[in-house]
């Protein structure tokens, strides 16, 4: 089989940023690129659970597309969530519209490590494995995977309701360390699974998505955290995808994001590149970091912002343009276009000019 359409991919723009090579334009994706923010997503999504339509792979395909064909993004991200595989092991977890992650009953003793099953992809994650298989045929960009990290997955599984300061958790992570590892070892069994079954079918990088690490100060991230994110990596690493590793308000943990065995780092917009490329010791790609608030702001206003970003980077090779986190549902389709367009007319990564 060829993959991707018969197109080599190894020379994209996305992947050689990865490597972090110079002479090719910027490239550019949005998570969250698909979702409520496009009409045609919200023709298809259907009238059912989140969940419902990741489980059906030709809506899960067309949703991935979506971003694709309309903005010309360098790279796509498969429609799925960052719950989805601890749904597939049975552990009871749903998606509320307008809420988030939910659980009926949440995490909270050591008798709720038995409610996860061991995954087995063929029967639990058939419907990713056929999606990606379908994705990779037709696309001419990067596929990338992702999973959860284990800190976000905790929050929502051990809270049982998205949360503005993680409470529940923090206080059992501290107060009952033994089950915290244990459960956090769980998470990264999970993610292991999903993420080799998006490479084993096509996938070309994958990005750990540990959104809400940054509520963590550096020691606790790094006695209670870091050692699962690494094992996830680790095992990620014959693969031969890069790993992207993210986290919002991760400013302070950034060289153990970069430690735990990242490629590319993801940046927010309260760190500028400058200093993410100080704070990660240069030795990897960053990809980053527009509030996605300003794309809300009058297109003059957005450009001078992507300009701003473009020119914190300094024609670095190793920068993927993307916002500091996901598309909100109520940005108008144009003006992620107008910054896609922007990107690819002015963004360089030919070597720092200075
Ligand atoms: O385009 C893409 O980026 C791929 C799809 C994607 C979704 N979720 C689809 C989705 C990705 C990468 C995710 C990851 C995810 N899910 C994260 C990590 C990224 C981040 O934003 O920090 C987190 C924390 C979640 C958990 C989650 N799932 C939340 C907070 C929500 C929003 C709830 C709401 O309704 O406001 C979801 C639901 C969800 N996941 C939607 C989409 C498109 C919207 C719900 C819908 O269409 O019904």
């Amino acid at each position: 089989m060829t993959p991707n359409g018969g197109a080599n991919l190894t020379s994209s723009a996305f992947l050689r940023a990865c490597r972090q090579e110079p002479g090719a334009r910027v490239p550019v994706w949005f998570m969250r690129q698909a979702g409520r923010s496009l009409p045609e997503y919200k023709e298809v999504r259907g009238s059912g659970t989140i969940l419902n339509a990741i489980q059906d792979p030709d809506r899960a395909t067309e949703i991935t597309l979506q971003p694709v064909r309309r903005y010309g993004v360098d790279a796509a991200i498969l429609f799925s969530d960052i719950v989805t595989p601890v749904f597939a092991s049975g552990f009871g977890i749903d998606i509320t519209p307008g809420v988030g992650p939910t659980c009926e009953q949440p995490f909270r003793t050591e008798a709720d490590l038995g409610r996860f099953r061991p995954l087995d992809p063929d029967a639990d994650l058939w419907f990713q494995s056929e999606t990606v298989r379908s994705l990779v045929a037709e696309l001419k960009v990067p596929l990338i995977g992702f999973a959860g990290g284990p800190f976000t997955l905790a929050c929502y599984l051990i809270e049982g309701k998205p949360s503005k300061n993680w409470t529940t958790v923090k206080a059992l992570m501290v107060g009952q360390p033994d089950l915290w590892h244990k459960l956090c070892h769980k998470l990264a069994d999970l993610a292991i699974d999903t993420l080799t079954n998006q490479v084993t079918n096509g996938a070309s990088a994958v990005q750990l998505f540990d959104s809400w690490a940054g509520a963590l100060r550096p020691e606790h991230y790094r006695e209670f955290v870091f050692p699962h994110s690494q094992r996830i990596l680790s095992a990620m690493a014959g693969l031969g995808v890069p790993r992207i590793h993210f986290g919002i308000n991760t400013g302070e943990l950034l060289p153990q994001i970069t430690a735990a065995g990242a490629d590319v780092v993801g940046v927010d917009w309260r760190t500028t590149l400058q200093d993410a490329r100080e704070r990660t010791g240069g030795t990897v790609a960053l990809q980053g970091n527009l509030d996605p608030a300003l794309l809300l702001a009058p297109a003059k206003s957005l450009e001078d912002e992507v300009r701003r970003v473009l020119a914190d980077n300094n024609g670095h090779p190793g920068h993927i343009f993307n916002l500091g986190h996901g598309v909100l549902p109520e940005v108008d389709p144009d003006q992620l276009l107008r910054v896609v367009e922007l990107v690819h007319r002015e963004g360089k990564a030919d070597g720092a000019r200075e």
